[in-house]
């Protein structure tokens, strides 16, 4: 089923009831287990809460909404430093040729990895998150960094870069024009590219990435059985090239087989890649042209990851395509909750999950999605705030000044 209403795309897509050999071997229990294991010895880390907004989901329509925080996840705001972070664990045990059992934080960091090592720069493209945890990361094992940004990138989010020690470049052009520089000055120069998207013949690194997510994940499953509750019903993800995506739905898939929740990407519309690619349906990923023009800087990506497009494709329930208003409807309805739910703090990519299930539920001409993913009080849906207030002058240009306000056409609240 294509549909769309006019501030809303969707694609509802059906599989046949089979077992996903692709999700299980990325994402086996013993890798989530060894990426936890890592995380757990450094310093700071902590679960990032599971956080339940009851009267939201009463209003809404709906059993229950849960939401994984990564506001505050070891202090950079996002959960982008989990698949870094893993990643360079990665590539260091690689590299030295140490089992999981010899490897740990200490070591890792140690003055013995380094002289072994010799002097590395680690490099990546990044739309703002990914190369704050790649260079918080590069900057605690004590090697280089470099990170291009595209030029629309604030300044707010090149600064936080900078503050981990890495050395920042602003390309002309997209994050797709950054990914495909920083290639070709890689090669050029011997530096490491760690990059959370893949291509051909790049898939080792961006996989590691993926795995690496998968700690949020357990984390969940582990959150929800406090809770009682086996798993969610449907999730929610926002995607820029759908590393997340592919992480959270083949993981899901690995562990639940045919009771893994709907899985739901949600995209914007300027950069809509994976929806594009779902809509062409040969089975491919396809790049989405322009600018890439949008608020949500996280999800600013025209060229889907191939590896996470070959997850996605065989577990994706539905692609939701929507304008930045919808994602700035979520940061709103995250900070100011109902009476007694909690207040989320929530950027502009980490809250549109919740603008596009607030659509969903409540904007009349929605009635066949919900219906189509049977989203109703029997729901427990999950949400993952993949940030928090990473921009913090965008944050409140939206939430203090009312910026990207939604068109009194879509308020759902009218007399
Ligand atoms: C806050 C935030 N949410 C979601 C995403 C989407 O992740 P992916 O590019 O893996 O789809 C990103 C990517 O940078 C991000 O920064």
């Amino acid at each position: 089923m294509d549909s769309t209403v006019p501030n809303c795309s969707w694609i509802v897509r059906e599989h046949e009831k089979k077992e996903l050999t692709s999700s299980k071997e990325m994402f086996p229990i013993e890798i989530a287990r060894t990426a936890r294991r890592f995380h757990r010895q450094i310093p700071g880390y902590k679960m990032s809460p599971l956080v339940s907004l009851p009267r939201l989901a009463a209003m809404f329509g709906v059993g229950g909404i849960w939401v994984k925080d990564e506001a505050s996840r070891l202090e950079l705001n996002s959960f982008k430093v989990l698949g870094g972070s893993f990643a360079l664990y990665r590539f260091i045990q690689d590299r030295l040729g140490i089992p999981d059992k010899e490897m740990n934080y200490k070591y890792l960091i140690s003055k013995e990895v380094k002289k072994r090592l010799g002097d590395i720069t680690f490099a990546s493209a990044t739309d703002g998150n990914h190369g704050r945890g790649i260079a918080w990361a590069a900057q605690k094992l004590g090697h280089k960094c470099v990170i291009y940004v595209h030029e629309e990138t604030s300044v707010r989010r090149i600064d936080a870069i900078r503050s981990y020690g890495a050395t920042v470049r602003i390309i002309e052009g997209t994050y797709d024009d950054a990914v495909r520089q920083i290639v070709v000055d890689g090669k050029e120069n011997g530096w490491e590219i760690i990059s959370d998207t893949s291509w051909e013949g790049y898939r080792t690194v961006p996989t590691w990435i993926m795995q690496g997510y998968s700690t949020m994940m357990m984390e969940i499953q582990e959150q929800f059985s406090g809770q009682g509750i086996a798993r969610p019903t449907h999730v929610f993800v926002q995607a820029g090239v759908g590393a997340l995506a592919a992480s959270v739905f083949g993981y899901y898939h690995s562990l639940c087989g045919q009771k893994a929740p709907r899985c739901i990407i949600v995209e914007p519309e300027n950069a809509n890649c994976l929806f594009q690619s779902a809509r062409i349906d040969d089975g491919n990923a396809h790049q989405v042209g322009g600018d890439l023009d949008t608020i949500m800087a996280g999800l600013a990506c025209g060229q889907p990851s191939e590896i996470a497009w070959n997850i996605i494709k065989d577990t994706a329930d539905a692609y939701v395509s929507v304008p930045d208003y919808i994602a700035a409807r979520g940061m709103r309805v995250y900070a100011t909750p109902l009476k007694d739910d909690p207040f989320i703090i929530s950027g502009e990519s980490g809250a549109v999950t919740l603008g596009a299930l607030l659509t969903i539920m409540k904007q009349h001409g929605m009635e066949s999605l919900r219906q189509a993913l049977q989203l109703d009080e029997d729901s427990q849906v999950l949400l993952i705030n993949t940030e928090g207030n990473t921009d913090p002058l965008q944050f409140r240009q939206i939430i203090w000044e009312g910026s990207n306000p939604v068109p009194k056409e879509y308020w759902f609240d009218r007399d």
